[in-house]
């Protein structure tokens, strides 16, 4: 935080330096990955705590797109990062930087997914990981891969926004332990190369839009900083409109962005099936209003129904499993193009920002349950019909 105004840092670059050190030509034949950009992140190569984050397939989705009534649509699928999500690519840079400066303690709150990343990269990096969780908010998967890491968990009773409140303080208490939320800078350094990605996947031409899930709204910041960055090194021609996406029962940045508050309020019991995004009063949410403001973008709010009807499409229509927070950008994209706010001929990519193994309760309840067969082709055949 700023010394003097207690606000986000920002991390800034001297372009004409980093231009003046990338061969371009030797830079497009590099594999896509988070380290591919290491020119443009803030962490010297000797520092580098990698699981081979990143390079996560751009999915072009004729089946949804047409179903859902737009002729250009593609799912950044951030699922396939080494522990399922995007966080991956700002953990990697975080720790790494925490190995940088020194540091043997690491901490988070999280509605899970942080958790799951820090977890894996401090064990990797051999530090001290502890993880403020509010209690039975988490989803299975995401709690699993905290406990077999060998973090600390530590499980409050109260919200993530207590959690927050409390790593925060820790912090700016303790000089021995490093937090690594969304509101670390250097975090969302990693964050922003999903956007260097997907410009590179298009081959050097920005979408027209970006639908991203947000929660703390450190993420969709880091998105547009890496648009308006590889804009800047004349990596891709244009830059997207950012879309905002919250779920209804926790939806604050959306509010104030439509009714033109000054201020966040926040909403003290926030409530979604999305756990991940289950969140009333978002750290960096100036950094995201900025982000959609400067990008001509704006916000929208999902209800649960939604959210799950767009985890079942995408799921049964393209073969990609994400999890409720991932669909709400797909939930989003339908209700736009439904209200004609987004245009049929507009490039959009969703991001789906985790796999959706990380919480397979709501599938199975969800879900019908399978059929029951006795062992003999006679019952088989019974439920297959004549399908011989
Ligand atoms: N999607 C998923 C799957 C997430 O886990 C999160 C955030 C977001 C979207 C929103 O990103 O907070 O940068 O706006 N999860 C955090 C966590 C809060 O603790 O795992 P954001």
């Amino acid at each position: 935080m700023c010394t003097s105004c207690d606000d986000l840092l920002e991390v800034k670059y001297d372009i004409d330096k980093i231009l003046s050190i990338i061969n371009k030509k030797q830079f497009t034949q590099r594999p896509i990955n988070v380290w591919k950009y290491i020119e443009m992140l803030p962490i010297k190569p000797k520092s580098i705590v990698s699981l081979n984050e990143g390079g996560t397939n751009l999915i072009k989705c004729n089946r949804l797109a047409e179903n859902i009534g737009i002729n250009d649509l593609y799912i950044k699928f951030e699922g396939s990062n080494p522990t399922g999500s995007f966080k991956d690519r700002g953990m990697t840079v975080g720790v790494s930087k925490a190995i940088e400066l020194g540091f043997k303690n690491v901490i988070c709150a999280s509605t899970g997914n942080t958790a799951a990343s820090l977890a894996a990269y401090s064990s990797r990096a051999g530090l001290n990981c502890y993880i403020v969780m509010a209690k039975g908010q988490i989803a299975l998967g995401k709690l699993a891969q905290s406990i077999v890491h060998g973090a600390k968990i530590i499980e409050l009773k109260g919200k993530f926004d207590d959690a927050i409140k409390l790593v925060l303080d820790i912090s700016k208490k303790s000089d021995d332990i490093y937090l690594l939320n969304s509101i670390n800078p250097f975090r969302l350094e990693g964050q922003k190369t999903v956007a260097f990605e997907i410009c590179d996947q298009l081959n050097g031409i920005s979408p027209d839009m970006v639908v991203v899930p947000v929660g703390n709204a450190g993420n969709i910041s880091a998105i547009w900083k890496g648009f308006s960055e590889y804009n800047t090194y004349d990596l891709v021609k244009g830059k997207p409109k950012m879309i905002g996406v919250q779920a209804e029962g926790a939806s604050p940045i959306i509010d104030l962005l439509n009714t033109g508050l000054s201020e966040i309020r926040p909403f003290l019991k926030p409530d979604t099936i999305a756990s991940a995004i289950r969140i009333g009063s978002p750290r960096s949410w100036k950094k995201a209003i900025k982000s959609i403001s400067n990008s001509n973008g704006f916000g929208t709010s999902v209800n649960d129904q939604q959210i799950l009807k767009a985890q079942k499409d995408l799921a049964t229509m393209e073969g990609i499993f994400t999890e409720p927070a991932g669909a709400s950008s797909i939930a989003a994209l339908r209700k736009l193009i439904n209200s004609g706010k987004i245009d049929k001929g507009d490039k959009v990519v969703c991001i789906a920002t985790a796999h959706g193994l990380k919480d397979p309760d709501i599938i199975i309840n969800k879900n019908m349950i399978p059929y029951q067969i006795d062992a003999n082709l006679a019952s088989l055949q019974s439920i297959l019909g004549d399908s011989k």
